[in-house]
Formats: C-alpha cells, structure tokens, sequence
C-alpha cells in the first residue's frame, strides 16, 4: 500500500458523522491528523464531545480533536436534534469521554497543519456546516492553494432540499460559509443528497453491523436505527441515508461513485431558495465548473466495505 492519504475531519456529530469518523480510524489507507468539531446538528459543546465519544470508541483518545466555530458566519445557528436526538448521538448510551479537547481553536489548527505540511498533501472532509473551514480561508487566504482537495457532505439538486423544500442542512445553516468554500477554487468533491439517498440503512444492513459482534458494530446499528426513524417517517423509505460516510468511503473505493464535475454556486439571498446549491448539471451557463457533483453510487459495495472496516474496530 502506497503512503497514507492525510486528511482532516471537520464535523458536527451526529450518527452519521459518527459512523463516518469510525470508517476513517478503521481504513489504514488514511492519516487523520486530527478532527474538527463545528456547530451544526447539536450545539458546538455537544459536537465537540461527541467527537471525543466516537474517537474514544474507536480507541482513539490520541486523535487531536478541536473545537471550532459555534455558530455560522452571520447567521443564527439552526440545529437539528428532531433527527439526531438532545445529545446528537441518541440510540446507544456510551461513557462519558475522558480524553480532553486539544487546546486551541479548529480554525487555528487547520491553518497550522495546512502551512506546516507541503502543500497539496492534506485533504479536507467537511461533513457539517462549512464555517470553520470558510473562517480558515478568510483569516489565512494563504492556505487556500495548499489544500489537496475537499470532499464534502452537503448540497442537493435533483433531490431537493431537506431542510427547506430548496436547500440540504450543511448548506442551509451556513450559505456564506459555503459560497466562500466553493468559490475557493479548491478542487471540490462533493456528496449531495442526490447520492446520499441512495445508500439507504435497510434492516439487513443494520443487522449486518449489529451482527458484527464487536462494540463498534454495536453502536452503528443503534445510530442508524435511532437515526433512521425521522427519514422512514418523512420519506416512507426503508431505511435512512447514511449521509457523511460517503464522503470517506469516496476516498477509499472512487470507483463506487459516479457524477459529473460541474459549475456549483450556492444561494444567499433567495427568499425561498436561500442555501440552495445551483447545479448548472446542462451546462447552460458559461459559469466555470468547479465541483464534482457526484448523483449515483454502488450501494452494496458502499455497504460492504463499511461493513468491513467497522469489522476491523474492536
Ligand atoms: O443533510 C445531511 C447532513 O446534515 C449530514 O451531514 C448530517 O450529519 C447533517 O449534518
Ligand atoms: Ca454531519
């Protein structure tokens, strides 16, 4: 195997983060330098100890793990605990984590760590609201061109929005944020709705976690199950989209993707659309691409590897 892929995690757990995080300690293809908590689903407070629960389940208590922005650019923070439940991690009571914040803002580190490492080595993987990593690039616009690339959870377009009829969460809560991160110029992956949705948490996927017999598959199944319900009820699926997996699963298997790199902007003013991501998919603009914007995936080679690499965690 080729060296490790460096990357950062910036994240607001949530279950879905959570299992994404997981996928990334378990996957020795990557070097996690560290994970970034930021306001999103729960509170910023909530979002930073989750992190340290999750890293600690993964016997992980020496992952460096910031607390970032609690709250986006300009706006009020809009949260989204009628899906993730109070603590943001509902579905499995797990310890209180004893492994304390790193010291130091998230913003602050992901600066350091894109100065200090050569440049187009570190990776991002945003999986929240875009505002640590859009506050890093307005506060360092030296980093900008440093970074690798960004795979993201976040945007939606054939599928429409989730949180308003126009508009996915991690965009919607920080549309400043997210036009400044892809405006960037940054090589942009992106992993909206349109392909989210189509990794479903269905019963036999679920009990192919719990089945695993270890801890970590234990806590898997009782995300997806508790996190599920919401979207069931919603969307009259069988099973909820595992969201922000996709994100490191890409980096780990690409060829179970597929999309097309097109010209995104986000909107920030729309009375109705506002957090919207434009998809110019037709190409009727002359706008510049600047994302991949990925709209189908293998479902059951996503699963499999998930299933696999949780398999590896005690
Ligand atoms: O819209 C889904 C996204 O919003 C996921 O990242 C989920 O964790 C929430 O942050
Ligand atoms: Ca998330």
């Amino acid at each position: 195997m080729g060296q490790s892929r460096k990357i950062i995690i910036d994240t607001d757990p949530g279950q879905d983060d959570a299992v994404a995080i997981l996928l990334a300690l378990a996957s020795p293809e990557l070097d996690v330098l560290g994970v970034t908590a930021v306001a999103g689903n729960v509170p910023l407070e909530l979002t930073a100890k989750n992190a340290r629960v999750i890293c600690e389940l993964a016997r992980r208590d020496d992952m460096p793990i910031f607390a970032g922005c609690d709250a986006p650019l300009n706006r009020k923070l809009v949260t989204a605990e009628y899906v993730h439940g109070k603590t943001g991690l509902d579905g499995i009571e797990l310890p209180t984590p004893e492994m304390p914040l790193a010291d130091g803002h998230a913003v602050d580190f992901l600066i350091a760590q894109l100065r200090e490492n050569a440049a187009g080595t570190i990776t991002l993987c945003p999986l929240g609201p875009l505002t640590n990593i859009a506050t890093a690039f307005q506060r360092a616009p030296d980093i900008i061109g440093r970074v690798a690339e960004i795979v993201l959870m976040g945007g939606a377009y054939f599928e429409v929005g989730n949180v308003t009829p126009a508009a996915e969460f991690n965009i919607y809560v920080d549309p400043e944020a997210a036009e400044i991160v892809f405006r960037s110029g940054v090589p942009m992956v992106v992993m909206p709705l349109d392909v989210t949705h189509k990794v479903l948490t269905t019963r036999a996927r679920v009990e192919g976690f719990r089945n695993l017999g270890n801890q970590a598959g234990r806590a898997v199944a009782s995300w997806t199950n508790f996190f599920e319900r919401f979207d069931m009820a919603k969307y009259g699926s069988q099973g909820a989209p595992l969201h922000d997996p996709c994100v490191i699963a890409y980096l780990l298997q690409p060829e179970l993707f597929t999309g097309r790199h097109v010209n995104i902007e986000i909107e920030t003013t729309g009375t109705f659309t506002l957090g919207m991501t434009v998809v110019d998919w037709w190409r009727v603009t002359d706008r510049d691409a600047n994302a991949m914007f990925m709209n189908d995936v293998d479902a059951e080679g996503f699963y499999k590897l998930l299933t696999e690499r949780i398999g590896r965690l005690q």
